[in-house]
């Protein structure tokens, strides 16, 4: 299935109101492409169902971090939530105001915690009870007073990829339930730290609200407990985490996340984040790739692509299906079954197997669908492969929001030692 603003026209895919051919004709392939519509519409549909709530909504940069991503989103009205100090720079160079960034992460160095606490984020969400004296110490060498959440990890069981499951205490994630009266007397006691709630984020990619439900009871609990010795919560940081359906899935009505949230927390009266990556930008990116070969082997047909598990790694890494789709379709056209390949030097470099697909021919155009959330964000330049472009569609306008790099550009980040650097060395 293609999102709505990646539909057919005249038999020729369009994003928005424009033909991906056109844009690949103009920046090569392959190459991402981003709608905006839709960006704004999956925004304006997360929040609209919690317009009743001190709600705001962060969205997990990591996801996509392309600036004029983050500032589309920010200009509907959505904060940052950031795993490094990189994505600080990133979220406020896109325009997104400090007291909006919410920063987690169970690695946080000094000088990144020094670089939020400068900048005055909204909240930092602890991990560990290491985290919280280095978090003070910071605080206090600055002569400040810093907004700390603790983040809890409530052992539930997300249901999800093994590799996309934060919430149960074998990971590294958020503070065992054990641990955290412990924490809680760290954070309250601790100099130039202001203890404001927790945080629970219970894995990414989840299909079934139901983990949710348990960790948001168990963070309603603790709510109580807290409150009835005095400790005062103000708010809660649910995390992002809510799936979205790749290719033949089907996923719950987001109503039904939102009914949980309202059912187990809107009671309890505190502001309220939400830190969402896939389902705001999701379905809101494809990635456009030419067929190199069409490979006929004795038992199988192969669609070799141009582009690779370096651009797009999900199916390799998390065995993510994705839609695919031909960018050019009439409809009746005979299909044929296909397994999808890049052409990066793995077994693994496969997009997937047995897609039901029109005959092409090499030269022919594929978009591979949701590739909106953790695509560009995972790429990388392995097999010599240049990062390709962003390109970001408003109706009929278009822009290169990221070009592709070259190769010259790529090995100008390295150097060569003096001893290597002179012809008679080779
Ligand atoms: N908040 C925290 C603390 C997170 O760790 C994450 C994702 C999010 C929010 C956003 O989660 P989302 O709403 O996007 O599910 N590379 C994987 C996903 C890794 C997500 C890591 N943390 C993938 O391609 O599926």
């Amino acid at each position: 299935m293609t999102s709505s603003a990646f539909s057919y026209r005249n038999g020729t895919l369009c994003a928005e109101t424009l033909p991906l051919a056109e844009i690949a004709d103009e920046v090569g392939t392959p190459f991402y492409c981003y709608s905006t519509q839709q960006l704004q519409r999956n925004y304006r549909d997360f929040a609209a169902p919690f317009a009743d709530m001190d709600a705001t909504i962060c969205f997990a940069v990591k996801s996509n971090a392309n600036l004029a991503v983050i500032r589309t989103l920010a200009a509907c009205g959505a904060g940052a939530d950031i795993t490094a100090a990189g994505e600080l720079e990133r979220a406020m160079q896109a325009g997104v105001k400090p007291e909006k960034i919410v920063y987690s992460g169970a690695g946080k160095r000094r000088d990144e915690i020094m670089a939020a606490i400068k900048a005055r984020i909204r909240q930092i969400n602890a991990e560990s009870l290491s985290e919280l004296p280095v978090i003070s110490s910071v605080a206090v060498e600055l002569g400040v007073t810093t907004p700390v959440m603790l983040r809890v990890n409530p052992d539930v069981d997300a249901k999800t990829h093994k590799h996309l499951a934060t919430g149960h205490k074998e990971t590294k994630f958020g503070i065992e339930m054990a641990q955290l009266d412990e924490a809680i007397r760290l954070a309250t006691t601790l100099p130039g730290l202001d203890f404001k709630g927790f945080s629970v984020h219970v894995g990414t990619h989840v299909m079934d609200y139901e983990p949710f439900r348990l960790a948001y009871r168990k963070l309603a609990d603790l709510v109580k407990s807290c409150r009835a010795r005095g400790v005062k919560i103000e708010r809660l940081d649910l995390g992002g985490g809510v799936g979205i359906p790749y290719d033949g899935q089907k996923l719950a009505p987001f109503a039904d996340y939102a009914a949980v949230v309202h059912d187990e927390i809107a009671p309890l009266g505190c502001a309220v984040i939400f830190e969402p990556g896939r389902r705001l930008v999701g379905d809101a990116g494809v990635l456009v790739s030419r067929v190199v070969y069409v490979k006929q082997g004795v038992t199988k047909k192969f669609l070799v692509l141009d582009a690779g598990m370096n651009d797009l790694i999900r199916p390799a890494m998390y065995e993510a299906r994705h839609g695919i789709v031909a960018v050019r379709s009439s409809g009746d056209a005979e299909t044929e079954t296909v397994d999808v390949v890049g052409p990066v030097c793995e077994t693994g470099d496969m997009f997937g197997k047995n897609y039901s697909l029109p005959k092409m021919q090499a030269g022919d155009l594929v978009a591979i669908l949701q590739g909106g959330a953790y695509g560009a964000a995972m790429s990388s330049v392995y097999n010599g492969r240049p990062l390709i472009p962003e390109v970001l569609v408003d109706g009929a306008r278009h822009a290169v929001v990221r070009r592709r790099l070259s190769v010259a550009e790529q090995m100008a980040w390295e150097s060569m030692p003096e001893w290597l650097a002179s012809d008679r060395a080779v």
